[in-house]
């Protein structure tokens, strides 16, 4: 096994002495040593990929298409990811020139930014949030500016955002919003989607519209920043969530030609384009009736566990965000317990087994919280509730 020679431990990019791997996969590492331990933690869709999908990704195995497609992704996904976005959103993008295939929302989120920063721009990101967007704003060279939303229920809001633009002025350079939210659950209605744009038009922010949970809207119909302010805006989805695809590693990102022109340098250089068997399997999953249906009955599973677990969690005394979309439950710890969530979830871990995420890994206004997964089977958020009603009652 080589060993790194000791002076090339300095020698790379400084940046990365700043940013720390996932708190999320950190504190699953750790309380997955722990026997028995049923883990909420990770926001993976426990749905298997729906068979029809499968399928066309073996066809295309089969078929032989085997060779490079173009960057930007078979024109065939593209197509499909426009569609998906007319008809459910109302948005009109073209499919040569305006979408770029990605290697799940990830590398969207990753080409979006590291395309724009230049050394010392800010970046707003209203928190608690999920935690990706910081280091790959720092890899990038950017300052991430947290605008903490606890206050609001965790929304933004129009004066917190011109108060942020106000103290930082043109060094900003871009906001990312995600909504529903991750970890939060909580998402935006139109009204509120529309007074965020209001405030955007002026300036020359550019807006990153992370919406790969839009199709798993409970109460409301999801509304898009696009259909708002488009020519700001680039707007990213993908099958991950919508399809229990996470594995297949497929997202999008979709936005005005000569932006998606610039983002399409970076995203060439990165990864060439995806992988054609999971491009046709997205293809299937989004352009067709069966693809839709697989949405609406997943969506019916997740609300069925998110009302049972919302339900319990306020009747242990937790404070509740009611959550419009997503699959996340993020919960005050109530008075009387431990109030720091990294000791209380260490302590559930220990004593009950069970694992949930410390809202701290959230950035910003997440103290004090914890955060459950409900993507999980009935039969084990029962147990998870059983065993989180033992502890409260000690
Ligand atoms: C808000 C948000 N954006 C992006 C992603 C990453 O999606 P993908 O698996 O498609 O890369 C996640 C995954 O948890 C997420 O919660």
């Amino acid at each position: 096994m080589p060993k790194a020679k000791p002076s090339l431990l300095s020698s790379f990019n400084n940046r990365l002495d700043l940013v720390k791997p996932s708190a999320i996969r950190a504190f699953d590492n750790e309380v997955s040593a722990i026997p028995d331990i049923l883990k909420l933690t990770l926001g993976e869709p426990d749905f298997n990929v729906p068979e029809h999908i499968k399928a066309a990704a073996i066809h295309s195995i089969t078929a032989n298409d085997s060779h490079y497609s173009a960057s930007n992704g078979t024109i065939a996904l593209r197509k499909a990811a426009a569609n998906f976005l007319a008809d459910r959103y109302q948005l009109d993008y073209h499919a040569e020139n305006e979408i770029i295939v990605t290697v799940g929302a990830t590398e969207a989120i990753y080409t979006v930014l590291t395309s724009l920063l230049n050394v010392g721009d800010k970046v707003l990101l209203p928190t608690p949030i999920f935690p990706l967007y910081i280091p790959v704003t720092i890899v990038g060279g950017g300052e991430p500016v947290f605008i903490d939303t606890s206050t609001n229920n965790f929304v933004l809001s129009p004066e917190m955002l011109t108060a942020a633009i106000a103290e930082h002025g043109d060094k900003i350079k871009a906001i990312v919003l995600n909504f529903p939210s991750n970890p939060t659950g909580v998402t935006y209605t139109a009204d509120e989607i529309k007074a965020l744009a209001d405030v955007l038009r002026d300036t020359n922010i550019v807006v990153i519209s992370d919406e790969i949970y839009s199709e798993l809207t409970y109460d409301e119909k999801h509304v898009s920043m696009a259909q708002y302010l488009p020519e700001q805006t680039i707007l990213l989805n993908g099958v991950s969530k919508s399809h229990a695809m996470t594995g297949y590693r497929i997202g999008f990102l979709a936005g005005p030609a000569e932006l998606v022109a610039k983002l399409g340098l970076i995203h060439q250089f990165t990864i060439t384009t995806a992988t054609n068997s999971a491009m046709a399997a997205a293809a299937e999953a989004l352009s067709t009736e069966a693809g839709r249906q697989d949405t609406l009955d997943m969506k019916k599973a997740y609300q069925a566990r998110r009302d049972f677990v919302y339900q319990t969690m306020i009747s242990l005394g937790f404070v509740v965000p009611k959550p419009a979309g997503a699959f996340y439950i993020f919960a005050k710890i109530p008075a009387g317990y431990l109030q720091d969530d990294v000791a209380f979830a260490r302590d559930l871990a220990q004593k009950d087994k069970l694992a949930v995420v410390p809202g701290s890994a959230f950035g910003p206004g997440g103290e004090g919280y914890i955060r459950i997964s409900y993507a999980a089977s009935m039969a084990q958020l029962k147990e998870a509730m059983a065993r989180l009603s033992a502890y409260m009652a000690r």
